[in-house]
């Protein structure tokens, strides 16, 4: 089946109206928030953020109405949700974005994609990532353990988070509640702040913050603000 075909008008009505809808734009807004906030924590300034597979757009909206200055990309493969919510139509398996982005947004997309399209879009996720990036996939354990199968969309690729960790480690440091941080970034973060740091990967992180602006020091600075 096609993107036009199955991310059609009747499949928004289905998922964002109505008693199955994934999330409301209210509930999207507080995560929102909750991300803007931590980049702040963390000391990535939110300057250009991307969006892929944005649908009806709610992350855009929070942006919109609470940081302004922002430069928002939003794009989705869905020729419909593009026309209607006005997102760029783009497949993030098959597009590469020229420049780099502080915040690249991937909820609920890589579901929909075989092994081989997914490596791919996660390889293009990295590419433009220069900070962080929120990411959420249903994995096997959540379709078993986690979602509501009445509700949910379950005609998707479920992969295992093992899977999604062996393909996201090259390119990503996992900050942990969805956020993955670019290893490129050298965004230092405690110990315990993310998932278990190995003696290697501690060494490499640690000369790659070494010349960051973002270095600790810096960081408890932000409260001021
Ligand atoms: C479950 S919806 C999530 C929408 C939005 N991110 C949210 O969380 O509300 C999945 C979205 O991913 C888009 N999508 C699926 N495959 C895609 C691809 N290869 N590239 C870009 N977007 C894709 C669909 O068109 C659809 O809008």
């Amino acid at each position: 089946m096609s993107a036009r075909e199955r991310f059609d008008e009747a499949y928004y009505r289905r998922h964002y109206r109505g008693p199955d809808r994934v999330h409301s734009a209210s509930q999207v807004g507080r995560l929102a928030a909750g991300v803007a906030g931590l980049a702040d924590w963390l000391g990535v300034e939110l300057r250009a953020v991307l969006e892929v597979g944005a649908g009806p757009g709610y992350w855009r909206s929070w942006f919109r109405r609470r940081r302004p200055a922002v430069r928002y990309v939003s794009t989705d493969v869905s020729p419909f949700a593009c026309e209607r919510f006005g997102h760029l139509l783009r497949d993030i398996s098959a597009w590469r974005p020229r420049g780099t982005f502080d915040l690249v947004v991937c909820q609920g997309v890589l579901q929909y994609l075989d092994d081989r399209r997914a490596a791919r879009a996660i390889a293009n996720l990295a590419a433009a990532s220069r900070g962080l990036l929120y990411l959420e996939a249903v994995t096997r354990h959540d379709l078993d353990e986690v979602l509501d199968a009445e509700r949910s969309d379950t005609a998707i690729h479920a992969r295992t988070g093992a899977w999604y960790r062996a393909a996201l480690d090259p390119h990503f440091v996992q900050v942990g509640a969805g956020l993955w941080a670019a290893r490129s970034a050298g965004i230092p973060l405690y110990e315990l702040e993310g998932a278990p740091v190995h003696s290697t990967l501690r060494r490499q992180s640690s000369a790659a913050s070494a010349g960051s602006q973002a270095a600790r020091f810096g960081r408890t600075g932000l409260q001021e603000s």
